[in-house]
Order: structure tokens, then sequence, then C-alpha cells
């Protein structure tokens, strides 16, 4: 490989003179290619844009190099827990590129009839697979699920008058959404404590419900990978009150086919297509938070809705008591082909066996490992677990060292001081979709970093040496962060 066209950044490639375009020139007019014509003068640049100058060819090779350093769930394993990256089968991608790519949203209803029919079949698969009454599909991420989930609770209470609901319980063990989402619907998040094991504190819980309590957003299994057992008690205490039971669907996946979030009790919640229904995470999206609410609670979900006339004709309807609107059209229409192809390639059959298997998989990992690793909740866990780090203290080797060290050996690193109830938090989550020797190798790759850091911890410390990027200075780059190409000069 051409490592010049492989390190470098592409302003490091530009050469003066080098361009990687040709544009016909006026004069070329006469040779029958039409009448060509230049921009006026006053919308001439007055000096050149600072751009790379490379040639076609190097500019194609240095990309291409680049992304291959890149690492996805199409490379390697990424146990990156509470995040669920689990494979995207190929298939899902085929059918979103020929099914979407010809549609506009601006289209009239009656030329996209198939394309509303994947939309309504995913709301109805999704509203069977939650217990929910109806689903909308608008909202672009799980985060975006939770403040339309919000919104929707906001509207639920106003619509009864009952004006006084300000606050959102939240568990101390929650994602870091969860209490930005309240915030940002106007509400004032209040923590709910957990007990050692990690569930929730329902003494604790009970004692701040009152009736300014508009919701408890909880996630179950939670963010330690233990199933809130005590759900119909929460759940009976926050109906008691007049408050409603959120539920954040970023850990459905262990669920899926085992039990459904409705039946629990829960009066809306989201779910992340791009963890449970193998849906890309890429760079942030585009992801798809659809939102399920309970029966009765159908009227205040987001404009626009897909709703079926009598004749079974689709229509895309609006209506006054919605929430409002969080998306400018009807989503990501591409996620929604490829969350749909999956839950039909698995069927429900299939579906029932991803929860027990995605559970198998972690425990499979956390037995193996917890001789080594400090386990401060001890299984059987769901989706995921927690290790506080190395058991052996002593040799200085962090959670963050270990991270580090298994990027050399071609791994993702686990989620790592998250959920912050532990000092040292690495959080696995291997999902159903790895076979038993990626699983194998990955508890090798554990075993050796922790013989090795007894042994030579300071060779761990450096880790990884093999990666594109080396280990970098976190202080210097805490201290002095180059953003930009220019910083980077200097
Ligand atoms: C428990 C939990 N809730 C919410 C979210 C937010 O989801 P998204 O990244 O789709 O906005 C995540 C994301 O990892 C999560 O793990």
């Amino acid at each position: 490989m051409n490592t010049q066209l492989y390190d470098k950044l592409i302003f490091e490639l530009s050469r003066p003179g080098c361009r990687g375009y040709a544009l016909p020139d006026e004069n070329r007019a006469d040779e029958g290619l039409g009448d060509i014509k230049t921009l006026p003068e006053q919308l001439l640049r007055e000096s050149e844009p600072e751009l790379p100058r490379v040639d076609e060819p190097t500019l194609v090779r240095h990309y291409t190099n680049s992304s291959t350093n890149n690492f996805g769930v199409d490379t390697g394993f990424y146990p990156l827990g509470s995040c669920t990256m689990k494979y995207n089968p190929k298939i899902n991608e085929e059918l979103a590129a020929g099914f979407a790519s010809e549609l506009h949203p601006l289209q009239p209803a009656d030329t996209v009839q198939g394309a509303l029919e994947v939309y309504w079949r995913l709301q109805k698969a999704l509203s069977t697979i939650g217990g929910m009454a109806e689903f909308t599909l608008n909202p672009h991420a799980g985060a975006q699920g939770e403040l339309t989930g919000l919104m929707v609770i906001k509207s639920y209470h106003n619509s009864r008058e009952d004006y006084g609901r300000t606050r959102i319980l939240v568990p101390d063990s929650a994602h870091g959404t969860n209490p930005a989402s309240a915030a940002c619907a106007g509400y004032e998040v209040v923590e709910v404590h957990s007990m050692p094991d990690g569930t929730v504190d329902v003494e604790d819980l009970k004692s701040k419900l009152d009736s300014s309590v508009a919701a408890l957003m909880m996630t179950n299994p939670n963010t330690v990978g233990m199933f809130e057992r005590n759900i119909p008690v929460i759940a009976e205490a926050v109906h008691a009150v007049g408050a409603l039971l959120y539920y954040d669907g970023a850990n459905l996946n262990p669920l899926l086919g085992v039990a459904r979030p409705g039946d629990m009790g829960f009066d809306v919640m989201h779910i992340n297509l791009h963890k449970t229904f193998a849906t890309p995470h890429g760079g942030g999206g585009p992801g798809a938070g659809p939102v399920g609410v309970r029966a009765g609670l159908e009227q205040f979900l987001p404009n626009p809705r897909v709703l079926q006339a009598p004749d079974g004709t689709l229509y895309v309807n609006e209506q006054d008591s919605a929430c409002g609107r969080v998306s400018a059209w009807l989503g990501n229409y591409t996620v929604f082909v490829k969350a749909l192809a999956y839950i039909y390639t698995l069927g429900a059959c299939g579906l029932r066996y991803v929860g027990p298997l995605a559970t198998l998989n972690a425990n499979y990992i956390m037995h193996s490992l917890c001789d080594l690793y400090e386990l401060p909740i001890p299984g059987p866990c769901k989706h995921e677990f927690v290790f506080d780090g190395l058991k052996d203290k002593s040799t200085g080797v962090t959670t963050l060292n270990i991270a580090k060290a298994l990027l050399d050996c071609g791994f993702h690193a686990p989620t790592i001081y998250f959920p912050l109830l532990f000092h040292e938090s690495l959080m696995i989550e291997p999902t159903e979709t790895e076979s038993r020797r990626t699983l194998d190798d990955f508890i090798s790759a554990m075993r050796d970093i922790a013989g090795r850091a007894a042994s030579e911890p300071d060779s761990v410390r450096t880790e990884p040496h093999h990666t594109p990027v080396r280990h970098p200075d976190d202080t210097e780059a805490a201290l002095h962060p180059r953003l930009t190409w220019s910083d980077l000069k200097c």
C-alpha cells in the first residue's frame, strides 16, 4: 500500500497547479458542445479558495485508503455496551436502495401506496412487538424519540388541564439522554437512586412520587444489564399518582420475543431501530427512534401520521391534538425498509430467539472473565454487563488502558466509564449476531490483557501500537486540542 496516501492528510498531498476536474472552456462552444456560459463578473471569486489541489486518482485513493482506517461491525467485533452494535444484514441494504431511491416526500399519497404500506406495516409490527396501540416512525434517533415521547406525555396532561406536573423522575443508572430529553421538554429532572444490585430503589422512588410528577423514565433491562423485577409495583405506584411510565427502548433487544413493555405497564416508549432492528448506526445516523403509545394516547402522536381509510387506502394525516412536529417529513424512510426487512426475514419465530441468544452470549463472556475482572453486580445478566476494571487493582492498568489494548487485538472497545455507578466501568454487550468463535477470541484477548497487566503493565499502558492512530497524549490533547488542518501545521 502507498503509505503516503494512507498516512497523510489531503492538504499535505496538495501540489500547486494540480486539479481533479476539467470543465470545458468557453472557446469550445465552437466545437458543437453547446453554449457554455461563464459566471457573471460580479459573482466571480476575488481569490482562490483554500482547497487542497490534487488530481482525481490521488483524491479517490486518499479517501478510499482513509476509509479502511475506520472500524465498524463489518470489520470486527463491536461489543459497545448499551449500543447494541449487531451485524446489519446486507439484504436489507439492497432492498432499501431498490425500494426507496426514486421516492419524493411531496408525492401525492395515491402515487406512493406501496411506500406507505411499508411504513404502515412497520408501525403495526412495532406495536405488536412493543405491546402498544400505535406507533409513529417520525423521530430520527433514540434521543429524539425520548423528546417526542415526553411531548406526548405533556400533551396528555395538558389535555386534562393537569398543568402542575413539572417533574420527570429518572433513575441514576439512566443513559444521559434521558435527563437531557426531559430538560429539553421543559421539565425538572429528579434522580431516583439504585439499589446495590443496580435496580431502582422502590422506596426512594415512592418518596419522590406525587402530583407534580409527569412521568418516570425507565430502561428495562437497565444500563447495567439487570431486569427490573419490581416493574409491576413500580407501574402501579407511578399510575397511582396520575403520572405516566416511559420506556427507553434502547435495551429492547434482550426482551424481543420474551416480554413486551406494554404488558409491563409502560404507557409510552421509543425503539432505536438502529439497535434492535439491525439498521446501521453509521456516524450518528441516519437512525430512527419510533415512538409507541398505549391506547388512549394515539391522538397526541406527532404530525404527520400514516393512517388507513376504511377502504384500505393509506393517507397522511395531520391533527390538532398532536404534540407537534418532530420531523420535516415522515422520518428516515430507508431505515424503515431495512427494519421491516429484518423483521420479515426473522419472522415471529426467529424474533423469539434474538433476546435469549443475546442474553446467552453476554452471560458466556461474563462467566469466562469474572475471575480476572471485577464484577460488581453478580449475574446472571441480560444482554450486557459491567465490569469494574481488573480485579487486581495493584497493576495500575485502568479501564481506559484495557479499552485501548483491545484495539490492537482487532476488537472495538466496550463502552467505558459508563454507567457512572462504578469507577472503572467497562460495559460489554456482544449481541446475538456473534459466533462462539468470535466470543472465544474476545475472551482470550481480554484474558491476555489481564495477564500482561500483571507481568508488563507499562506495555499495556502504551497500547495501541498497531492502529493507524497510536496512543495519544490525553493531557496534551485536552489542553491543546488541534481541531483543524491549520492547528496541525503548527
Ligand atoms: C439506554 C439508552 N437510551 C438512549 C440512547 C439514545 O439513543 P440514540 O443514540 O439513538 O439517540 C442510548 C444510546 O446509546 C442508550 O443506550
